[in-house]
């Protein structure tokens, strides 16, 4: 709801039918064009990308037709196809050959988002933004967000040292923004004064501040082959039945820590709480239109049930128009080519 809506007299004031015609302003395209207040530009998509050590041929990902896990060499490529369309940036996920308890690739100079970045950051990092997500999902044998305790819980206060970690290693190799989506309590503020400390001042955060414990990344975890291999993540993530206070009480807690921007995730099911958060920050607020979000549509249209160009952009309208300033979607690139 925006400030003049909420003052507007109640429609008994107002002109009634027939002076009253709210069809006048839809009769043409022109019209409807000219009159719409949501519009999409390729600037503010950004392109979630999967890069995986050890593969030399780029890998489909079942649940996500048209997502690949990338070699280093496709990576690239689809880095410029997104540049060239006018998509606003890229973040990267990398899918380590060696996991460990502790995610020991996730802070490792050699490790394949680090050098994924040093292969993009010398052509392609002045043309869109290089970001990364920071946790150790992806890196972790164990598949959780974070270091274990010895009765197998998410140990929070150490797991911030290995995102400070990761998160120096990922600017040190060329990342332009870091997004840690792990959802520890002190992430941002850990995160914020590792950079500070090595160097690193200038680097934006864009804080995962409200992330669901959410059915829609089933998809995401085939991608990144990062399924917790016992559990799940309700003890970190948050619960979808949780009073919306609560995410924006994250939010407030990410500024407060440093957080540049903030993110609301998924997307589609939480519309309510972006809006929320939009009208609580000065700061851009993104939203992740989440693998099942995608692998939903796409599947659907493969079967000829709906319209999958027109429910891709609608959905997308629909996210902007509930806030959001940044959109992370797996379509950036196609949408952009639509939209130019
Ligand atoms: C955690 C992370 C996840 C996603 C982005 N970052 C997975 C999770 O929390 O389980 C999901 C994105 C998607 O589903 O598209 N590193």
């Amino acid at each position: 709801m925006n400030a003049r809506s909420r003052n507007l007299p109640p429609a008994t004031d107002m002109a009634q039918f027939p002076v009253a015609r709210p069809r006048r302003l839809r009769r043409t395209a022109p019209l409807r064009r000219m009159v719409a207040g949501t519009r999409l530009h390729p600037a503010e998509l950004i392109l979630p990308l999967f890069v995986k050590e050890g593969i030399d041929e780029p890998q489909p990902v079942a649940s996500m037709p048209g997502v690949f896990q990338h070699t280093r060499d496709s990576l690239r490529k689809a880095v410029h196809e997104a540049a060239e369309a006018g998509v606003g940036g890229v973040i990267l996920f990398g899918v380590p050959v060696h996991k460990d308890a502790r995610g020991s690739a996730a802070d490792d100079p050699e490790g394949i988002v680090q050098v994924a970045l040093r292969d993009l950051a010398a052509d392609l990092g002045d043309q869109l933004v290089l970001m990364t997500d920071t946790c150790l999902d992806e890196y972790t044998d164990h598949g959780h967000c974070g270091l274990l305790t010895e009765t197998g819980e998410v140990d929070n206060d150490a797991t911030l040292e290995r995102y400070a970690s990761a998160a120096v290693a990922q600017a040190a190799a060329g990342s332009q923004v870091i997004a840690p989506s792990g959802m520890m309590d002190g992430q941002v503020g850990a995160i914020r004064a590792a950079l500070d400390a090595e160097g690193f001042a200038e680097i934006p955060i864009l804080a995962y501040s409200a992330k669901y414990a959410s059915g829609f990344y089933g998809p995401f975890r085939d991608a990144a082959e990062c399924a917790p291999q016992f559990g799940d993540r309700n003890a970190y993530q948050q619960d979808p039945a949780g009073p919306i206070g609560e995410a924006l009480r994250e939010v407030r807690l990410d500024l407060a820590e440093g957080a540049d921007a903030v993110m609301v995730k998924p997307a589609l099911a939480y519309l309510d709480v972006l809006s929320q958060v939009r009208a609580m920050v000065e700061v851009p607020v993104a939203a992740y239109q989440v693998s099942g979000e995608y692998a939903m549509v796409e599947a659907a249209a493969a079967n000829g049930w709906i319209d999958r160009e027109r429910i891709i952009m609608e959905s997308l309208i629909a996210i902007r128009r509930a806030g959001a300033d940044l959109i992370l979607t797996y379509w950036a690139t196609e949408v952009a080519r639509t939209l130019s």
